[in-house]
């Protein structure tokens, strides 16, 4: 048996976004996309989500975080709702994130909001959303107008979940909105989103000195096929380069990296993260394909067996990769090294298992990864699950991919924890993992 210490003030959380579990967002692209048939798996749409908008059920979700010892969450606000209208502000969802705040905070729990999570405001979208750089002011405002309102109920900020994936699947894999097959124009939104960044992080701090600030960067590693082979050595590396590694970089260089004279100098983005955000699920391994240059000239083999009853099933709809704690620990070192010092925060890590068939030993050995990393030296200060109730999970919809510690009955928005809730509840109690 062995006892790993995590250090002392660690956050312990679940991590949510708005459009996953509010309901009724009636007024972004989100909305829009999933009214049409075939977008959505079983034709679903958020609907109602959780209903933490209607019914305001993030009162009892949060009762049931704090009972499980969470001592933090990690949520998002919805542009949509906050600037309706180009430049109009919307006080009933102010007063509505307030409350929410206040909620975490009467729970004794520390928020760290997300400014963006992939939705976008419908007038936005007419606007070009992160297709031109006309967003980066538009962005900038709205950061400075949220850390306005909520500020002395927050000063923990994520400005963008994700922008390798935002453009990935909206402008290169096309199938979340806005749909395209463009891959310049999804370097182009990029590095739109690299500048609207660093404009953000600079006017946060101009509201709240004392804010910290920084993005949750998707890692997913690409590992060699063949260990021994230096061209897959090579193809990993590539996609490593262009996936993961991009968007960091072009914040601690000041330059987005690209090819084809699409790369872009952003001064502006340099030393603009207090922390480092890292969401982590999947890794892959990949071969050689020549005949595929528009995936670098990999492929990926197919993932490792998960355990899971429905992996098959999960396999062709959703694509999984492999589950590896090691890829976790990888990807936690390389930001260690990359962030020279920034604190690091787990802002997603987690696995749909509606039966928590793997989830409990997925939480206990992902956590060990965690703690090895932090003995190496990574300056890790805490972990958000994801997630905390099952929601609405974007193209795959309500129903197929329970990542909850906490399963919904969407008909009846009765909320059931999983045997892994109890598990990380004790985790989080003590401030350790026990593992055998
Ligand atoms: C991440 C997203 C999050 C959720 C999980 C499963 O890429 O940030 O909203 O969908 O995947």
């Amino acid at each position: 048996m062995k006892v790993l210490n995590f250090p002392e003030g660690f956050l312990w959380g679940a991590a949510t976004a708005a459009h996953q579990v509010e309901g009724e967002n009636t007024n972004n692209d989100w909305w829009d996309w999933e009214q049409t048939p075939g977008h959505i798996k079983n034709g679903d749409t958020s609907a109602v989500a959780c209903d933490w908008w209607k019914g305001e059920r993030y009162r009892e979700d949060f009762d049931l975080a704090q009972s499980l010892n969470h001592n933090a969450h990690r949520l998002s606000v919805e542009w949509s709702r906050l600037e309706p209208r180009e430049g109009a502000w919307n006080a009933a969802a102010v007063a509505f994130y307030r409350r929410v705040l206040g909620a975490l905070r009467e729970r004794a729990m520390t928020p760290l909001v997300t400014l963006h999570h992939f939705t976008n405001p419908r007038w936005l979208v007419q606007r070009g959303a992160w297709e031109t750089p006309a967003v980066v002011p538009l962005f900038e405002r709205f950061a400075a107008r949220v850390v306005q309102e909520l500020g002395d109920l927050c000063d923990f900020w994520i400005t963008l979940n994700e922008p390798n994936v935002y453009a990935f699947t909206g402008y290169i894999e096309g199938n979340w909105p806005p749909g395209k097959k463009n891959l310049g124009l999804g370097l182009r939104v990029l590095a739109n989103m690299v500048r609207a960044h660093a404009a953000a992080y600079h006017a946060i701090h101009r509201v709240q000195p004392n804010a910290r600030v920084g993005v949750a960067h998707h890692v997913h590693p690409f590992y060699p096929a063949k260990p021994r082979s230096r061209v897959n050595h090579l193809i990993a590396g590539w996609q490593d380069d262009v996936f993961n590694r991009l968007f960091p970089l072009a914040l601690r260089d000041g330059h987005l990296h690209l090819p084809l004279g699409l790369g872009a100098r952003v001064p502006e983005a340099v030393g603009t993260q207090d922390f480092l955000g890292l969401n982590h699920y999947f890794s892959s391994r990949v071969a050689v394909a020549w005949s595929s240059p528009s995936q670098l000239f990999g492929r990926k083999l197919p993932p490792k067996p998960t355990g899971l009853s429905n992996d098959k099933e999960l396999r062709a709809w959703f694509g999984l990769g492999d589950i590896d704690p090691n890829s976790f620990y990888d990807s936690v070192m390389w930001f260690s090294r990359y962030g020279a010092g920034l604190p690091i925060y787990i802002t997603e890590n987690g696995i749909p298992d509606a039966h928590d068939e793997i989830r409990p030993r997925y939480l206990t050995d992902h956590l060990a990864a965690l703690h090895r990393a932090i003995q190496a030296g990574a300056p890790v200060r805490g972990y958000f699950h994801w997630t905390l109730t099952d929601n609405f999970e974007w193209i795959e919809g309500l129903n197929f991919l329970r990542f909850g510690l906490i399963a919904n009955d969407f008909a009846t928005q009765r909320r059931t924890p999983r045997p892994s809730a109890h598990l990380y509840a004790r985790i989080a109690r003590e401030n350790r993992i026990v593992t055998d």
